[in-house]
């Protein structure tokens, strides 16, 4: 059976993930503590947490909330900073089979492009995620992943700035995802991934006040896959390049049906909070699926339930009709 997959298939040594299961951004830490729980290395591909240039403590508690079918998070990006972990945690994804993408953010696009470069040819580093949820402090702090040539410009330096595999994480806080997604993919992203968390709210009825200190938080985990996979369905059918699905992967049929609406990887998130093995249940599930429908190859689910398959849909692209 072929589980492989190629994330950026137009570069000369592609992102080669062993399978299309990777974690996502923020619920994974930086990997190192689930080594103790499982065998990372049988992931396709991890994702680091949110990280910045300089360290952030994040927002004020409460943090997170549950929901019916989810959670909401503000965490706001809590990390260690890019440099530290350039010299702590980068020397220990060298030692990995499993590639690592780095996930980024900026307030602005000179400190996106600083992080860009700053993580460009550290060993075990395989791939930058761009978080463009995130205000652009130099457009008042309207967020780049709303406004197409933001998402474009914010693209486009990291790119200069590195010789790294780009992926754009698209905020599902938008009315047509397909056209930010479209100028990305101009600005020359190697993939996307669709999408960061929905914005939302929880209302504490005895303080009456916001749960979250912030007031809202983003809504992730089984509530959000169906308006994620209509988004996945959608960017499919906007550009050629590779789409990470992420939103409310618990099982292996999830990733069947992100991979069937186009996607070539599904990301791991909130699922990991309930059940720390949630990554490798995926990958069982999306091998006994095919396994039970006689299915050889990953790659002929990506785009199947499109009513253009994906690959058509390619050629017609490229031939500009
Ligand atoms: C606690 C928490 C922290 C997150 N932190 C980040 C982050 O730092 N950067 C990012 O791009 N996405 C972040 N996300 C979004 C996830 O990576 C993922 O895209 C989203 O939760 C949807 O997937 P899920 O439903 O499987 O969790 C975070 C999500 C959660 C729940």
């Amino acid at each position: 059976m072929r589980l492989s997959v190629d994330l950026a298939p137009q570069r000369k040594f592609g992102l080669t993930l062993i399978n299309p299961v990777m974690t996502a951004s923020g619920t994974f830490s930086n990997g190192i503590e689930y080594r103790k729980v499982f065998d990372t290395d049988r992931l396709g591909g991890i994702v680091s947490k949110g990280t910045t240039l300089r360290p952030r403590k994040g927002n004020a508690q409460f943090r997170t909330a549950e929901t019916a079918a989810g959670m909401l998070n503000s965490i706001g990006f809590q990390n260690i900073g890019v440099r530290a972990l350039v010299e702590q945690v980068a020397p220990v994804w060298a030692s990995w089979r499993v590639p690592v993408a780095v996930n980024i953010l900026g307030d602005t696009p000179g400190e996106y492009a600083e992080l860009a470069r700053t993580l460009d040819g550290v060993p075990g580093v395989a791939a930058l995620e761009l978080n463009i949820s995130c205000p652009n402090l130099e457009l008042g702090g309207m967020e780049y992943g709303v406004d197409c040539d933001a998402a474009a410009e914010v693209t486009a330096v990291c790119l200069r700035a590195t010789q790294l595999p780009v992926i754009v994480k698209l905020t599902p806080n938008v009315t047509d995802i397909a056209s930010i997604a479209r100028a990305v993919e101009s600005a020359g992203a190697d993939a996307v991934c669709v999408a960061n968390t929905l914005l939302g709210m929880a209302i504490d009825t005895h303080t009456r006040r916001p749960v979250l200190g912030r007031g809202f938080g983003g809504l992730s985990g089984p509530a959000v896959k169906p308006v994620i996979l209509r988004q996945v369905y959608q960017v499919a059918g906007a550009v050629a390049i590779p789409i990470i699905a992420s939103g409310g992967v618990m099982t292996g049929q999830d990733a069947v049906e992100y991979l069937m609406a186009g996607a070539t990887a599904v990301q791991v998130g909130t699922a990991t909070f309930t059940n720390p093995l949630a990554p490798l249940t995926v990958l069982n599930g999306l091998e006994r699926w095919m396994q039970d429908s006689g299915e050889e190859d990953v790659r002929n689910l990506v785009g199947a339930a499109r009513s253009i398959p994906a690959a058509t849909h390619r050629l017609r692209t490229a031939a500009g009709s």
